[in-house]
């Protein structure tokens, strides 16, 4: 019976189609803008060292977990969670997974727009020539004018909503699979051209050697917190996005080759924006823990000094807005399917409530970094405590309970089924990384962090 489920909203027209499409979800902000400033914060090495076990150990495993659920339920992510709940027996209230999921990505979606409108106003900026041949003061100087102009910010912020409002009412095969198909190649390409500048620093080693040489000293209490947040921020995992990219795959399509392709390609690029990054810091004598700003404030530096410069800068944040917009219609798209199964709404409507709604909370993202600047809650601005909030807890906490679901209360043999793969070696390393070695990790984490156990 559970085969014949079907979404309403369509299929992805081919695998290929849902493996660009869920790396473009992965690939975004969380690798060029994210990553090298938490990596910087947390001092390097060690951190990234943390990120890409927990990348191993539990994105992939969960990430292959979501994805079968989302096809099997074939719905909104809580609906979906209600429907296989239902399937074998269990409370409804296993629905609360789905809409833990459908949470987060409503909030991330409120502070990732306004970073997307940070850097599709740097489009214009770097095309005007402002960051030629500027020093690393007057980059300095002219991020942190902008970034304490509220009107601005709402402008470019309300810019990036729109657009990704757009593609969502569009739909699974018009929108989403339409922006994801050109964004990689070009985003490859221009951050090795990045890296091949990098080299030309005389800093390239000591890049290196921050980013790759692991020095556990460095870290500090929610250090290994961050990196497990991290690495379900830069997979989406927890969000009912993977899940909802999930529900339009077809059914022969291979789950486990495409999770392993777009862990792959999305710790790649992550690692080329630290490689390209970190020696520019170090070359201009900037801080590595200089916070979210670390990407507006180092990678102008190197274009403003290469030839061409401004074009490359252009197209570079052009294509940084290309993948952070293939991943806000990711996020969106939860809410609005969950809006339009739950109150048989348009897709159009759908969009657009959801999309207002976040857009009103962009506001408080927006603010944290001008009028409500010095507004502290738990010591934090409040788009720290968003992004806290989400990446350090919900996330994690819905990662867990997904597996265990998946693990201890669906049926061995409809998980089997799903995966559509034998039950031999590879079904079995999965099978047990998501009854134990997962949710281990994931528990030893919050434990330590909680401070019941130390590593
Ligand atoms: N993975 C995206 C990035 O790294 O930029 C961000 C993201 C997209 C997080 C979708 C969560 C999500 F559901």
């Amino acid at each position: 019976m559970t085969e014949k489920r079907q979404s309403i909203h369509g299929e992805w027209t081919s695998r290929w189609a849902f493996i660009l499409a869920a790396t473009g979800a992965a690939v975004g902000l969380g690798n060029i803008w994210k990553f090298p400033y938490i990596a910087g914060i947390n001092g390097g090495g060690a951190f990234v060292l943390i990120y890409l076990a927990c990348v191993l150990i539990i994105g992939i495993p969960l990430m292959m977990t979501e994805v079968l659920i989302g096809r099997r339920g074939r719905q909104n992510p809580a609906g979906t969670m209600r429907s296989l709940a239902k399937d074998t027996g269990r409370s409804k209230h296993w629905q609360w997974i789905g809409a833990i999921g459908i949470l987060s990505s409503f909030i991330i979606l409120s502070y990732y727009c306004v970073i997307a409108g940070w850097a599709m106003n740097y489009i214009f900026r770097a095309a005007s020539g402002a960051f030629h041949h500027a020093s690393a003061s007057q980059i300095n100087h002219i991020f942190q004018h902008f970034v304490a102009n509220p009107w601005k910010l709402l402008f470019w912020h309300s810019m990036v909503m729109l657009v990704t409002i757009f593609l969502v009412i569009r739909g699974v095969k018009g929108g989403l699979e339409l922006a994801a198909r050109f964004m990689f190649p070009a985003m490859l390409g221009l951050l090795i051209v990045l890296v091949i500048y990098a080299t030309t620093t005389n800093h390239f080693i000591q890049g290196l050697t921050f980013l790759f040489k692991p020095d556990f000293s460095k870290l500090n209490s929610t250090s290994a917190l961050s990196a497990l947040g991290h690495a379900f921020f830069t997979l989406s995992l927890a969000t009912g996005s993977i899940m909802m990219y999930g529900a339009y795959l077809p059914k022969k399509a291979s789950i486990t080759r495409a999770a392993i392709y777009i862990a792959i390609a999305d710790t790649f690029v992550a690692l080329l924006a630290g490689v390209a990054i970190f020696p520019i810091v170090f070359a201009n004598g900037l801080q590595p823990s200089a916070g979210p700003g670390l990407i507006f404030q180092t990678l102008p530096i190197a274009f403003g000094q290469m030839p061409y410069g401004s074009l490359f800068a252009s197209l570079f944040f052009l294509m940084l807005v290309f993948a952070a917009i293939t991943s806000t219609i990711s996020l969106l798209e939860p809410s609005v399917a969950w809006l339009i199964e739950t109150f048989r709404i348009s897709r159009l409507r759908a969009s657009l409530y959801a999309g207002f709604g976040i857009w009103i909370l962009g506001l408080g993202t927006i603010f944290s970094f001008n009028i409500l600047e010095n507004v502290k809650i738990f010591g934090m601005t409040i788009f720290d405590n968003l992004d806290y909030l989400t990446a350090n807890i919900m996330m994690p906490l819905g990662g867990l309970l997904t597996v265990f679901f998946a693990a201890w209360l669906m049926r061995r043999s409809d998980v089997l089924e799903e995966l559509g793969i034998s039950d031999r070696l590879l079904f079995r390393a999965w099978y047990f990384a998501i009854r134990y070695l997962t949710p281990l990790a994931i528990l030893l984490i919050f434990l330590n962090f909680v401070g019941i156990i130390q590593f």
